[in-house]
């Protein structure tokens, strides 16, 4: 039984790029590997290594286990395990444990760091320093192979494999399960390179949820007509002809990758649809109705679910994921030679 788990921080409404890099990617996988273990978790302590209102985070918690299961998760199926990060203590013992089998010059190189703390200057924290490592802990705590992820994010498993490979050399082979490379695993979520969904008035970025220019992203809250919207105006180029071509045509590239991953069509024949139209404002009729098709089904689904429903599934998750990770947490104590 394989673990495959990933999870997706509250500390600001999730975009459509989060739904499509990670959630989209976990669901369709817990149905085809329905017999290995799926733990789908809100990683709420690591929603403020950069400045947030903490006055909402417990309400976006919970809304964030929503999105989950209005995503599509089987939450029959005894397998799959949903949890918040902050109450498993052993998240937080482990990335200490880890922390001191990462050189700083190793973790000093993580992009996201460099990109947050420019980002917010007067806010960088050891906390923010110390996130990927925090990432490694919820990934190793669970012996996950499989981790569902989009692009900007693979140097932090990358982070983590090197921290498993260190430990494990120096405390026996058998302590932590090595996650999958970063090819193994865009091979498992059945793609040939990491996903990217590009910001929508600068589509040589990524789509990001703490971008301050509302126009650049669609949030999975944004009203369906005023996301359609921001789908045609999105910005494009002036070859005059769609094609498929993130160098060149990062905007029309955007839109059809968009289009392939919400209507679950293969990208190549949504390239075809299109091969050789030269009308951008068609294309963009086109995405900007699935665009907000998908958001009025996803919305209508979140509204069913009530805050009980959400308490009973923490309770079961929180449960497995506890033992689980006391398991895993006793075995690394003894290792480093806290317990006999
Ligand atoms: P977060 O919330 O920043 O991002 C959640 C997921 O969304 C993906 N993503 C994207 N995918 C495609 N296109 C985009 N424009 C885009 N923007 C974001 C991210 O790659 C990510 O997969 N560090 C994680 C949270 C986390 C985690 C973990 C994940 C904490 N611990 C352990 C897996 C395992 C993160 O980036 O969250």
């Amino acid at each position: 039984m394989e673990t495959i788990l990933t999870g997706v921080r509250v500390n600001e409404e999730p975009t459509i790029g989060n739904f499509l890099g990670a959630y989209a990617p976990m669901i369709n996988l817990s149905r085809e590997h329905s017999e290995d273990r799926i733990n789908f978790f809100v990683p709420d302590l690591h929603s403020f290594t950069t400045p947030i209102d903490h006055s909402k985070l417990y309400e976006q918690t919970i809304k964030g286990i929503k999105y989950y299961l209005a995503a599509g998760l089987d939450v029959n199926n005894p397998n799959i395990h949903i949890y918040r990060q902050s109450r498993i203590p052993a998240h937080a013992e482990l990335c200490w444990i880890l922390d001191c089998f990462t050189p700083f010059g190793e973790a000093s190189r993580m992009t996201q760091f460099k990109e947050k703390g420019a980002e917010h200057p007067d806010a960088v924290t050891v906390g923010l320093f110390n996130y990927p490592i925090l990432m490694a802990a919820d990934i190793l705590l669970y012996d996950a192979k499989y981790v569902p992820l989009g692009e900007d994010q693979f140097q932090h498993l990358e982070l983590a494999r090197n921290i498993a490979i260190r430990m494990n050399n120096k405390f026996g082979q058998e302590l932590f399960t090595l996650p999958a490379s970063e090819k193994e695993q865009v091979k498992f979520m059945h793609l040939e390179k990491g996903l990217r969904i590009r910001s929508l008035t600068e589509p040589n970025k990524k789509m990001s949820k703490s971008s301050e220019n509302e126009r650049s992203k669609i949030l999975l809250c944004d009203d369906p007509k005023h996301a359609a919207k921001k789908i045609m105006s999105a910005t494009t180029d002036s070859e005059g002809v769609i094609r498929f071509d993130m160098v060149n045509q990062p905007g029309i590239s955007n839109l059809l990758t968009m289009e392939s991953l919400l209507t679950n069509r293969d990208i190549q024949d949504v390239i075809s649809d299109w091969a050789g139209q030269t009308s951008y404002g068609d294309l963009k009729r086109k995405v900007a109705d699935t665009v907000m098709h998908f958001l009025a089904d996803f919305q209508e689904r979140v509204k069913n679910i009530s805050n009980s429903d959400v308490e009973a599934i923490l309770e079961r998750g929180e449960q497995y994921a506890n033992t689980a990770a006391n398991k895993k947490l006793r075995q690394v104590q003894k290792a480093i030679g806290l317990y006999k």
